[in-house]
This record gives structure tokens, C-alpha cells and sequence, in this order.
């Protein structure tokens, strides 16, 4: 537990473990950025308006990767209740959180330090996170979880029963926009969620270091409750962009999976966390991702239009191995799914 970064926050300066090589770096022009990338109106998705949202959201996942969405129709107050919750997970008593942490891989529910690789990286990452499954059975996950704070099961459970209401709406929107048969992307290429709350403590010197680095997300789609304070950036055209929080929004963002199936009209794009020297900063990312035994491959329909797939049809498993054996590598994770011209 020593290793949290939670229980070392009150560090004067950054340890040597946490200093990521210069090229690497956030610096110091990187830390105060705060733009903003599309913000999307969803409300009103049922009515006329569909078809100019289903393409405001294709061109923003062409052109960024990322989007924000508003009148999403998750309601405020679960939204605030949820950051909160989480937030109290975080400022637990040691002893609390010793009965959530775990330096086990394979246990499905725990609060840990960095990344999964803690033991192989060069440098660690300023964060700590608690991860567990949602989906796709609800009561199950849950008595995993944790049961303290007292409320994480109630409000969490409600709050993951909205997000993946929202994140199929979301998908259906995106399906319609691609031109794919409906229901494309139900059944098994949604069918896991998993859940992963990020708290990257105020930080002695945020240009060393780094939340998180450049990677993208490898499941389907991502939908991220980011809270009040700046940190996510996004990679564009060489650039670190900063992802300015929009009261009341969820960041949506395009995994590796909505890159293959749609023959690379979708782009994942490559994020990072940066960190602060002031306030805690929270964000909760809920991956929506396809069982491990889902075959992915281009949609046929949209191989027609580009005359050839540019991946090869593989079990989404493979996929996830290599890229915990690539520890995520942007620059490498697809290459073993490529096809030659
Ligand atoms: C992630 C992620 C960004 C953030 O968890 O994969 O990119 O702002 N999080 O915490
Ligand atoms: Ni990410």
C-alpha cells in the first residue's frame, strides 16, 4: 500500500521513479492547456435532428477520436453523487483501503497504483486507480465491488446502468452514421464493461511526470466522467490538445475495436493524463469492450466502399494480450492485425 500514490503525496519533490525521459514529458508549456474538442447536443436524438447528430458525432470521431456529449440524459445529480462516491473511496482511512488493495492482476475488483505493469515499468505513472467490472451481469459485478463507502454499490450500480444505456445510444448513433445495419454493434461487441476510476493526487512537479501517458484505449468505446479539473489532453496533428471539462458532460472517446470493425474511417486517438500541483484530480473511465471470444474484423459494408479490409479478422482476446504484452505501445499494438496492400 506504500506504493499508492495517494500515500505519497506529501513528497517535496518528485522521486527519481516518477521522472519520465525529456522527450516524453509534459514541460511546462503542456500543463496549463484547456481547449475544447467538439461538444455534441444529444438532446434531441429521438426527434428530427437525429441524422445531423449520428454525422456531428462521425465527423468529431474522424477528426479527433474524442468528443464531449451534453443533454446525455444521465441526470446530474447521479452524475455529481457518482464523482463524489468516488472521491470518498479515495480519501478512506489506510485501513479501508488495504481491503480494496491488491497487487494481483487477476482479481477482478481492486485498487492499485500506475498500470498493470507496475513491476516492469521504467517509470511510474502518478495515479492510482480502483478497476472492476460492470457488465454484463450487474448483480453479479457488484457483490464484488467494494462496501465501503457505505453507498458505492447503490449509487455506482445505478450510475453504470445509465452510462451503458448511453453508451448503446451512442453506438446506435455511430452504427446509423457508418451506414451499418442496425443493432451492429449490440450483442458481443459491447457485451463487457468495465469500470476504472482514476485519482491522480496534487503532484510535487507535474512537467516531470505524467497521470498517464500516450496510449489509446483498446476496447470499443470509452465514455469518461472527468470532473471539474483539467488533465486529459489528446494527440492531434502533433499536438497536445487539452480536453477543457464542460459542466455536466461525459468525453467520449473511439477505442482500437471502432478503428478495426469501421476499416479506419474512426480513429482511436492517443491521449495522456497530465497532473497538477494543487487539487486531486478524479476521473472515471467506463470501457465498453467485446467478450473475449468475439470474433472483430472491418465491417463487410464498409470494406465495399474502400474495396479492401485493411485488418484481418481476429478473437478480441488476441487483441487484448498483445496489447498488455506491448504494455500499450501506440506505435506497435496494431501491426499484428494489419494487412499488406
Ligand atoms: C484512461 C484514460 C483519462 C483521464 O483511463 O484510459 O485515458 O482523464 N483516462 O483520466
Ligand atoms: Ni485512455
Amino acid at each position: 500500500m506504500e506504493i499508492l500514490v495517494s500515500s505519497r503525496c506529501d513528497l517535496q519533490f518528485l522521486s527519481e521513479d516518477y521522472i519520465f525521459p525529456e522527450e516524453i514529458r509534459p514541460g511546462k508549456a503542456a500543463i496549463a492547456l484547456c481547449e475544447s474538442i467538439p461538444v455534441i447536443d444529444l438532446g434531441d436524438r429521438a426527434g428530427q435532428n437525429r441524422a445531423n447528430i449520428a454525422q456531428e458525432i462521425l465527423k468529431a470521431s474522424q477528426e479527433f477520436g474524442f468528443f464531449q456529449v451534453i443533454n446525455h440524459g444521465v441526470s446530474k445529480e447521479l452524475m455529481n453523487d457518482t464523482m463524489k462516491v468516488f472521491n470518498e473511496v479515495f480519501e478512506m482511512p489506510a485501513q479501508d483501503l488495504s481491503g480494496i488493495y491488491s497487487e494481483d492482476p487477476d482479481r477482478s475488483c481492486r485498487l492499485f497504483t500506475s498500470s498493470s505493469f507496475y513491476a516492469n515499468e521504467d517509470v511510474h505513472h502518478w495515479r492510482d486507480f480502483l478497476r472492476h467490472p460492470c457488465h454484463p451481469d450487474l448483480d453479479a459485478c457488484i457483490q464484488q465491488w467494494p462496501d465501503k463507502p457505505t453507498r458505492y454499490r447503490q449509487v455506482v450500480g445505478n450510475y453504470s446502468t445509465e452510462v451503458m444505456k448511453l453508451a448503446s445510444e451512442i453506438l446506435d448513433l455511430i452504427c446509423e452514421g457508418l451506414g451499418l445495419e442496425s443493432g451492429y454493434f449490440g450483442g458481443k461487441l459491447s457485451e463487457n464493461s468495465m469500470l476504472s476510476v482514476n485519482r491522480y493526487p496534487p503532484c510535487p512537479d507535474p512537467t516531470l511526470t505524467l497521470g498517464l501517458p500516450k496510449h489509446c484505449d483498446p476496447n470499443l468505446i470509452t465514455i469518461l466522467l472527468q470532473g471539474d479539473v483539467c488533465g486529459l489532453q489528446v494527440f492531434r496533428h502533433g499536438e497536445w490538445i487539452g480536453v477543457g471539462p464542460v459542466p455536466n458532460a461525459f468525453v467520449i472517446n473511439i477505442g482500437y475495436q471502432l478503428q478495426i470493425i469501421s476499416n479506419d474511417k474512426l480513429k482511436g486517438a492517443e491521449h495522456r493524463a497530465v497532473t497538477n500541483s494543487k487539487v486531486a484530480r478524479t476521473s472515471a473511465a467506463f470501457f465498453v469492450s467485446p467478450s473475449r471470444d468475439c470474433i472483430v474484423e472491418p465491417a463487410s459494408a464498409l470494406i465495399k466502399a474502400d474495396n479492401r479490409p485493411l485488418y484481418r479478422a481476429f478473437e478480441f482476446t488476441e487483441f487484448f494480450s498483445n496489447y498488455m504484452s506491448e504494455k500499450g505501445n501506440c506505435e506497435v499494438v496494431l501491426e499484428p492485425f494489419k494487412l499488406q496492400a
